[in-house]
């Protein structure tokens, strides 16, 4: 008897091998090359007949309209679900909720306000369930990124990226994919902001260079490109001290001048001018964030077409 499938969820970056995704970001490239009209090598079998269920526990502009619009694009079609439509709001587990989500849709995109409710959700749905953000990482994000980087710059490997702020679920992302993708990731955050152990501990286990500072001088220098987020994300409550610690971390015109030549400026926005990031900076030429916010479209395309069996 063949072997049944594995259902091809998108949870993080550091679930899922190289190869896979590398075939993920060139099918991003193509996507993007190939704009409305998707031709069919690149659409999974049957996709008419297909449905995306969006859940959502926090706000979102991006990712809801991204992955909304992608999925029609490569001929399916979608349904969006904020927290409080669904009985999970009233206190129905997220085990039934799989379970019952997946007689009905034939993938399921959660943002999510905890990480073990995205685990728990892949645990018992019976289709893939894709991470669109939680607490701990935005694998769809750096998809995005990744694609943008490869387009502005040049191929990956070898090259340098700095992230200067606060260790956040998008650093952790970033440190995932330096791994799979053989690039030098230096972290430059305040000491008490570091991304959390359990992702340097993957990351120093899978021998990826990743060097971490509380300097953004030292990160930033002769880096290929500079990253930021907010330094408050959603669901956080510490503002004060955050703003605190994170005042000496905004990405301006005088420590982007210590990166390399040419080298770009990418933040996944929603951005916050006058604290990661200066007006000058997110304006700038250099600025890479709108190609980026474009790029999730593409790149979400790619990842719907693998995870519903295209490749
Ligand atoms: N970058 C990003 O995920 O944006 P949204 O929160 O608007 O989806
Ligand atoms: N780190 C941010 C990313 C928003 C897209 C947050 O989690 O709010």
């Amino acid at each position: 008897m063949p072997e049944a499938r594995a259902i091809r969820h998108f949870l993080d970056l550091d679930e899922i091998d190289t190869k896979t995704l590398r075939g993920i970001l060139d099918a991003a490239h193509a996507m993007k090359k190939a704009g409305k009209s998707v031709p069919a090598k690149l659409r999974p079998k049957h996709i008419d007949s297909k449905v995306l269920a969006m859940i959502f526990e926090k706000p979102s502009t991006r990712t809801r309209v991204s992955f909304d619009v992608a999925m029609r694009q490569i001929g399916g079609t979608t349904i969006t679900l904020n927290n409080n439509d669904l009985q999970l709001g009233r206190g129905e587990s997220i085990k039934d909720t799989a379970r019952v989500l997946s007689r009905y849709v034939d993938a399921i995109m959660i943002r999510a306000n905890s990480h073990e409710t995205l685990v728990e959700l892949a645990q018992h749905a019976t289709v893939p369930v894709i991470n669109g953000l939680t607490d701990k990482t935005h694998p769809c994000q750096i998809m995005a990124d990744l694609q943008t980087f490869e387009e502005r710059v040049g191929p990956l490997k070898g090259r340098t990226v700095a992230w200067v702020g606060d260790g956040n679920n998008v650093a952790v992302s970033w440190m995932h994919a330096a791994a799979r993708f053989g690039f030098s990731l230096r972290l430059a955050c305040p000491a008490e902001l570091m991304p959390e152990k359990a992702a340097i501990d993957w990351a120093r286990r899978e021998k990826a260079a990743i060097m971490m500072t509380e300097d953004p001088d030292k990160a930033v220098k002769g880096a290929d490109c500079v990253v930021t987020d907010t330094w408050v994300s959603m669901g956080q409550t510490d503002e004060k001290r955050r703003k605190q610690l994170l005042r000496p971390y905004t990405v301006d015109e005088a420590l982007m001048a210590k990166a390399a030549k040419g080298a770009i400026f990418m933040h996944c926005l929603p951005a916050y001018r006058g604290n990661e990031v200066s007006e000058g900076v997110l304006e700038g030429p250099q600025s890479a964030v709108f190609d980026e916010a474009e790029n999730r479209l593409h790149a979400q395309k790619a990842i719907l077409a693998w995870c519903l069996g295209a490749g």
